[in-house]
This record gives structure tokens, sequence and C-alpha cells, in this order.
């Protein structure tokens, strides 16, 4: 499985980076906007800089809802660098785009996915990417890690090339269940991901060898 950060703050992105197991970056307008950038200029060089930053696929959204809208935007951003992905979201218009854009050998993630429906258009459409949101699932008490397993299932059965990107990752147990149950990628907080080195036994394992090396 592969481990994207889903942030725009580049110390986080760094410090990702820099455990040397990082392999995309996914962003949004909610992340872009909590980095304060602001204006056309300031995002392409954001994504530019995230781009020389981190070697792998780098996720820029589109804001436009109509399909001349996002094929113009996508345009832009798949310019920045051959790293970019495309996000475009699940909606008619968006489901076009992205057919378009795999026409054009442009790279896309369907985000905002929230059933195997959606999933199945997105992979008919030729997305490299869906992106399934498990938090907000679980937030509406539905079971987000159940629909990674579903969508995995039938993009098994039916052969479908598109990977699936586990998003709106809440913990480091998501990232585990997310593993389990068939994802190709997870995108997640820094602290999720940090989350992962944790246990108490390797802890108190550790304090034991530093003390008995001592007596070495
Ligand atoms: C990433 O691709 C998604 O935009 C992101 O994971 C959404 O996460 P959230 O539900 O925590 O906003």
């Amino acid at each position: 499985m592969k481990f994207f950060i889903d942030t725009a703050n580049l110390a986080q992105i760094k410090e990702a980076n820099d455990l040397g197991i990082l392999d995309g970056v996914t962003t949004n307008p909610s992340l872009m906007a909590k980095e304060g950038v602001k204006g056309n200029e300031a995002i392409m060089n954001h994504y530019k800089t995230i781009c020389e930053m981190v070697d792998g696929d780098i996720s820029a959204e589109v804001f436009s809802t109509d399909f001349d809208g996002i094929i113009a935007e996508g345009k832009k951003l798949a310019a920045i660098h051959p790293n970019i992905v495309v996000k475009v979201p699940m909606i008619k218009d968006g489901v076009k785009a992205i057919k378009w854009f795999t026409d054009n050998g442009i790279k896309t993630n369907c985000t905002l996915v929230f059933s195997a429906g959606q999933a199945i258009l997105a992979a008919k459409a030729g997305a490299k990417y869906v992106s399934p949101f498990i938090g907000r699932i679980d937030d509406t008490n539905w079971d987000g890690v159940e629909l990674i397993a579903q969508i995995a299932h039938i993009y098994t059965l039916q052969g479908f090339e598109t990977e699936i990107l586990a998003a709106s990752i809440r913990s480091s147990l998501h990232i585990v269940k997310c593993a389990e149950a068939g994802a190709d990628v997870c995108t997640c907080p820094l602290d999720s991901i940090l989350g992962l080195l944790k246990h108490p036994l390797t802890d108190i394992g550790l304090a034991k060898f530093l003390e008995d090396a001592k007596k070495m």
C-alpha cells in the first residue's frame, strides 16, 4: 500500500518525506486555504514547490463544476509538473471530464466518493485514483472501511485498474484497517502516520535494552 500525506503544509510534507516512506501528496481547497495560499499564482507556485519536494503523485483539485471549466483548470494544473494528478469531484461533469483527461493522457483522482456506485463510475471513466472519504462516512454512522472493502472486491472482480485511495483518514487504526480492506493508497494526516510508530512495549523494551547496554 502506498502512503500519501493529506496536507498542503510544507513542513509536514518535509517531515513525512524525510521518513523515506512517502509516495505522494493530496491537497484540497480546504487544506490549501488553511495554509493561507491565496490567488492563482500562489496556488500554482505552492503545487510546484510540493512537486519539487516529493517524488510521487501530487493531487491538485479543480474548483470548477462545469465540464469546460474543469478541463481548462485541469490542463493548467497538469502543466505545472508531470506528477500532478488533477483532482475532480464526483459529479456528472466531473465524470465526463475524467474521461476526457484519461483520453488525453492526464492523470485524475476522483474525489468526494461515498458509494460503490460512484466508485464504479470513476473507474469506468478511467480515473487513476478513486477517493472514498472514510472518516466522513464514519461521521454519519456508516462504516467507511467497509466501503473500501466493497470497492476493492468490485474492482478485483471486474478487473478495474483504478487505484483505491482511502481518504479522510482520522487515525492510525484507520490506516491499518484500510490496508486490511484492500486500499491501494492511504492519504493520511501526519499524526496518523507517526501514530503507527507507537507501542508502549516498544518504549519499555527499548528503555531496558538501553539500560542493559550500559552493562555491556
Ligand atoms: C483527500 O484527498 C481528501 O480531500 C481529504 O482526505 C478529506 O479529509 P477530511 O474529511 O478530513 O476533510
